[in-house]
This record gives structure tokens, sequence and C-alpha cells, in this order.
């Protein structure tokens, strides 16, 4: 495992935490911008709304901004983010940006927030009949986008017990926006986040087209689909899954939607998930029921969030060489959930004072982060920028 490579970034990586302090979260916006090219390079018919759900770091949405991303935002916050990069622009090309370039993909917004962004014409999913009302009411400005609920099977994060519309309730809820005067501009779904099976997409597709050819045919101008997020990052050893999926979907949206239908996708996890790694120290050290417990200074309720929150596994790598053993790793926290995993094949000499460093932490880590016990999480340190 240790390559030359992996030595120079051992190094690199050593040399910051000691630089900086730790727990340290490096992100590293060569790898960004290196997958937000990777995504547009194989799906270039799909416009790029990166989620910014998946990490709100104002450095991660500056460099996507710079590269020309489009951006998913779930909250009057995460709008005013983005927009804070617009607001200088003359009214006509704000006016452009706002509705070419931001999807509020949340299918429940709540009427302040509507009132708010009513004056920007945005771009709004839903996914019922109360919403149809409220954006009726507090935002008519809107173009809709119908959120439909989709198989999400496999799926490291699962969506479809909260979100979408039943594929059999669409055609009453593109009707009935059209009937209030509303305007639905085409359908969206997600397949979960973490997406490997691939058949979700194109279930999905298929379920979409259905619904969106009907409802075409019916006279009603849909012209948008928007795929979602769920675009799979190589975790473990298996890598190019993207690449594949990039293939299927190619192949699918040109045999299933018009080349006038514009496409979207709200990839969150896919762009910042491999842009960051994050250096831990370890603090404490015991031997419990005979296994080996590294207490280190970041965990659950912080950087390492994602355990309980994305149903993530991290990984774990020792700057030191040693024998190894299947150890514990736990968080600072007095909450004994705070434990990040009880199986890490790590060296069982590690001491107090060395630290350990977790790769592919970039997405839903800091972004759920809290400050939980008076601990405040890792610092951020934004590099190559
Ligand atoms: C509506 C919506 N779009 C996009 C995303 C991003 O998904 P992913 O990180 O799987 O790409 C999410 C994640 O929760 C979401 O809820």
């Amino acid at each position: 495992m240790i390559g030359e490579i992996d030595l120079n970034k051992q190094e690199a990586l050593l040399k910051l935490a000691q630089e900086h302090g730790s727990p340290l979260l490096i992100v590293d916006h060569d790898q960004l911008r290196k997958n937000y090219r990777t995504f547009k390079e194989h799906l270039p018919r799909v416009q790029c709304y990166y989620a910014v759900k998946a990490n709100s770091q104002p450095e991660i949405i500056e460099t996507l901004f710079k590269e020309g991303a489009s951006f998913d935002v779930a909250s009057y916050n995460e709008f005013m983010q983005v927009y804070q990069y617009v607001k200088h622009f003359e009214r006509k090309e704000k006016k452009h940006f706002i509705w070419d370039k931001i999807i509020f993909s949340n299918t429940i917004k709540d009427r302040a927030t509507l009132e708010k962004i009513k004056q920007y014409k945005p771009l709004v999913t839903y996914d019922n009949n109360a919403e149809l009302i409220k954006l009726k009411r507090h935002c008519d400005t809107a173009g809709l986008v119908l959120r439909l609920k989709v198989p999400d099977t496999g799926s490291q994060v699962e969506m479809s017990s909260k979100f979408g519309a039943e594929p059999g309730d669409a055609q009453q809820l593109i009707e009935q926006a059209f009937d209030m005067g509303l305007k639905v501009e085409g359908l969206s779904f997600h397949v979960g986040s973490q997406c490997t099976n691939f058949d979700n997409y194109t279930a999905a597709l298929d379920i979409a087209a259905t619904i969106f050819n009907t409802a075409r045919k019916k006279g009603y101008p849909l012209n948008l689909i928007d795929i979602g997020g769920g675009f799979p990052v190589p975790y473990d050893t298996q890598t190019g899954q993207f690449e594949k999926l990039s293939v299927i979907l190619n192949a699918e949206l040109t045999r299933l939607f018009a080349e006038d239908v514009e496409v979207i996708a709200e990839p969150g996890r896919f762009m910042v998930a491999t842009a960051a790694t994050l250096v831990t120290e370890i603090i404490g050290k015991a031997r419990r029921d005979g296994k080996v417990f590294y207490h280190i200074n970041d965990g659950v309720y912080h950087t390492f969030s994602g355990v309980v929150y994305d149903h993530w596994i991290p990984n774990f790598h020792a700057f030191k060489t040693g024998e190894s053993e299947i150890c514990a790793v736990v968080g600072p926290t007095c909450d004994s959930f705070d434990k990040i995993s009880l199986s890490v094949e790590l060296p069982w000499n590690l001491d107090v004072g060395d630290y350990l460093y977790t790769e592919d932490i970039g997405a839903y880590s800091t972004a759920s982060s809290t400050k939980f016990n008076g601990f405040d999480g890792a610092k951020i340190l934004h590099v190559k920028k």
C-alpha cells in the first residue's frame, strides 16, 4: 500500500497537520476541478448543478462557480451563498443566471422562503398538491419541476421514502399546476445517494420518459429532465463506476428524450468526496475487552458525521507502519455513541500524538458537523485554489 505516491502524499499531509494543527480537513481544489471536468466530459448533454448541501464551504462554491457550474440549493441561505457571486451582474444577466443555473431542489419549502425567492423567478421542485397551493399563493413566478418517486434499491442513502410523487399521480399534478396558472418545466428524480445499482437510473429514466412524453402529447410543454444526484464515488477499490454509468446514461437519454429536451443533474458527493482528506491525532489509547481503542480528536458529532447521516464507512490510514490488528477508532466526546468504527485494521503500536488520515471525506462531513461537547471540529484548509 505504501507506494512512492502515497509516501509523498503522507509526507505532505503530515507537514500540513504539524503546521496547522489537527483535526485538519484538507480540501484539494485541483481535485474539485478534476471531478467537475470529468462529469462534464462524460455527460456532455447534462448541465451540472452542484448540490451545495454536500459541502457548502464558500471556497468550494467559488471554485465550481469559476468552472462554470450551476447550483442545486435547498434553502434560502444556500441560495444566497450562490447569489453573492452574481449579485453584481447586470439585471438581465443576473436574471438569466438564476433561471438557468440555480434550482431549488427541496420539494418542500416554507412560506417565508417562497416569499423571499419570488422576486428571483426561481426554478423549484414540488411533489404534492399542498406545495402547489403554497407555490401559487407565495411564489407564482416560479418554474416548476415535478419530482418523481423512483427506485433507490441498494443506494447508500435512500430518498424515495421521503420525496417524490407516485408516478401514478404525476399527470394529475402536472395538469393541476397548469390549471392553477403555474408552469411545469419538467420532471426530476433522485435514485439515492452513492448509487451503484445502475438499474435504478434506467428504471427512473423509463418512468420519467413515459410521464414526460404523455404530458407532451396532451399538450403540456415540458422541456426539462433532472436526473438528480447519486453518481458514485470510488470509495473502495472499485473504480470506473461513474464512467460505466455515464455510458448507460448517455445511451438512455438519447433513446428516451428528444434532442430539444434539456437535461440537468444535481451531483453533490461526486464533486467533493474525493477532494478532501482529514488528518486526525490520537489523543488517547486503551485496551477495552481486549481490543485497542484509539481515541482521536474528531468524531461522529464532527467531521465523521457522515457515519451517522450518510451511512458512510470511513477509511483510516496510519502514517507509521507496524504489525496490524483490528482496532476501534472513537471520537473525543463524552458520548459512548461517538464511535467511528469498531473494526479498522491498524498497527496496534500507535501512540498518543500519532496521526491518522482519512481519504475521500469531502461530502456530507463538515456539512453536518456540530459543536457538541465544546469541540469545534476540524480546521479546514483549502489547497491549490
Ligand atoms: C434533491 C437532491 N439533489 C441532489 C443531491 C445530491 O446527491 P448526491 O450527493 O448523491 O449526488 C441530494 C442529496 O441529498 C438531494 O437531496
